[in-house]
């Protein structure tokens, strides 16, 4: 499988996947890990609480193991109960029970482990040192960097505190009002992790409303969390976090489920069903988008878990058409847009996405990126500075290579997009899967997807 992330500041280098063509209908009923936002959510809370949390439905992914091993390195005792690392018991120490780091605190490939730490370290009355691999230190941290210097904490980090590796010496915090430039949950829950260790009540507002999996879930350790009308998060002073009574328990992750629904969507004949997805309004961005394309989409079983809501999603296949991305439903569906523009590539019809520049900086140009890869496999897509414009095509030639440049989610959608090709794509640096979503060649298998690793 090529070079794996080996947590030394590597880049996520490595491993080729031969995707497509599909020889028939996708089948099948799909259960898909847990959520990645989430289950960072609820190692931190859980690490910082008095008493013990069970998490039950834990993403193992990279990302999510390196926030683990983080709170590890400072002292919190996990417990895996399971094999698969998607149940553990975390030993919480307390708001102010972690302990200083013998070396560098390694994030990998994680932006929201590493944004949303800044604030839980800033919080620290020690000085720490955090990290990742090549592709995180390209990305830009002053959006979580100026606020929490602004409570009080001193960060020093390159270019100015925007590059990784940032020493945090943080401690006691003053409380802020923050208005977030960029629309971003990352930002916005690394000011409420700070706020947890400020003297008064800390305030946020952001340009649009971003998923709220912090809000949701502060409650849940005794810590509200309020949201005026007027979109106004507030978070009062906090003496403790309690570790919940009953098990966190994490639904399946929509931004995973979604490569699996445009593969449905796109390959005629196929009919799935993802079993208990998130479908919280801040993360299903991607089902409206792909409503608005004329798919086939519907919900059933709809419960809630925890305070998350879940539905099973049934996907059928259908003819996709030409949509102009309404700006609202950016943010809601930010992870998806690799996918979507795969899904765009092979709808009727112009499809136009505008608004959405901060795909420039995830885990690679995103926009950049994409576009090179469609391209190759015989796209026609045209790069906006913030957005793509793309015209459809009833089929993509294929027959080609590209360059997933160490970003899952672009590996994942060139699988998908492989799927309606005239032949296979091979499509390298894709290692980088397992940081989000480890098992997803497997599961992709067996709905009848074509994919599987060179050399496998
Ligand atoms: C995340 C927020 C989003 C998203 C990322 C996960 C989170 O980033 O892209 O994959 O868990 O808060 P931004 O907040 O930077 O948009």
């Amino acid at each position: 499988m090529g070079n794996r992330y080996d947590g030394k500041n590597a880049m996520n280098v490595g491993g080729t996947l031969i995707a497509g063509p599909a020889s028939g209908p996708l089948k099948g009923d799909i259960v898909v890990p847990g959520d990645k936002s989430m289950s960072h959510r609820s190692v931190m809370l859980a690490s910082l609480a008095d008493g013990v949390t069970e998490v039950h439905g834990f993403l193992p992914g990279e990302d999510n193991i390196s926030t683990a091993q983080m709170f590890i390195d400072m002292g919190v005792n996990i417990e895996w109960l399971n094999d698969k690392k998607t149940s553990l018991r975390i030993h919480g120490v307390g708001l102010h029970g972690l302990k200083a780091p013998i070396g560098v605190l390694d994030a990998g490939n994680a932006g929201t482990c590493v944004r949303l730490m800044t604030g839980v370290l800033a919080g620290q009355d020690f000085a720490s040192t955090i990290s990742g691999d090549a592709s995180l230190c390209k990305r830009p941290m002053q959006r979580v960097v100026a606020p929490v210097r602004r409570m009080g904490a001193k960060v020093e980090g390159g270019d100015g505190g925007n590059l990784l590796p940032l020493t945090i010496r943080g401690g006691k915090l003053k409380a802020i009002h923050h208005v977030s430039e960029v629309a971003s949950a990352q930002v916005k829950s690394c000011v409420l992790l700070a706020g947890l260790y400020a003297d008064g009540v800390t305030t946020l507002n952001e340009p649009k409303p971003t998923r709220d999996h912090t809000e949701r879930m502060l409650p849940l350790f005794g810590q509200p969390v309020d949201v005026a009308d007027d979109g106004t998060i507030s978070l009062s002073p906090c003496d403790q976090l309690t570790a919940p009574k009953d098990a966190v328990h994490i639904p399946a992750d929509p931004s995973s489920a979604c490569f699996f629904a445009v593969a449905a969507s796109l390959v005629e004949g196929s009919d799935i069903t993802l079993k208990s997805i998130g479908i919280n309004a801040r993360r299903d961005g991607w089902r409206r988008v792909m409503h608005g394309m004329g798919a086939n989409v519907t919900l059933l079983n709809e419960s809630m878990v925890g305070k998350e809501p879940v539905a099973d999603v049934r996907v059928r296949s259908g003819g996709l058409h030409a949509l102009l991305v309404d700006p609202n439903d950016v943010p809601d569906a930010i992870d998806e847009f690799p996918v979507i523009f795969a899904a765009a590539s092979l709808a009727d019809g112009e499809f136009v996405l505008r608004d959405a520049e901060e795909l420039r900086v995830k885990e690679s140009d995103r926009i950049a990126v994409m576009a090179d890869a469609l391209r190759a496999a015989g796209a026609d897509i045209a790069e906006k500075p913030d957005g793509a414009v793309i015209q459809g095509l009833a089929s993509l030639a294929g027959g080609t290579d590209v360059d997933a440049h160490g970003d899952h989610r672009i590996a994942m959608a060139m699988v998908v997009a492989a799927q309606r090709a005239k032949s296979e794509i091979r499509i390298h640096n894709a290692a980088a899967i397992a940081t989000s979503f480890p098992n997803f060649v497997s599961l992709a298998q067996r709905i009848g997807m074509n994919v599987r690793w060179e050399n496998a």
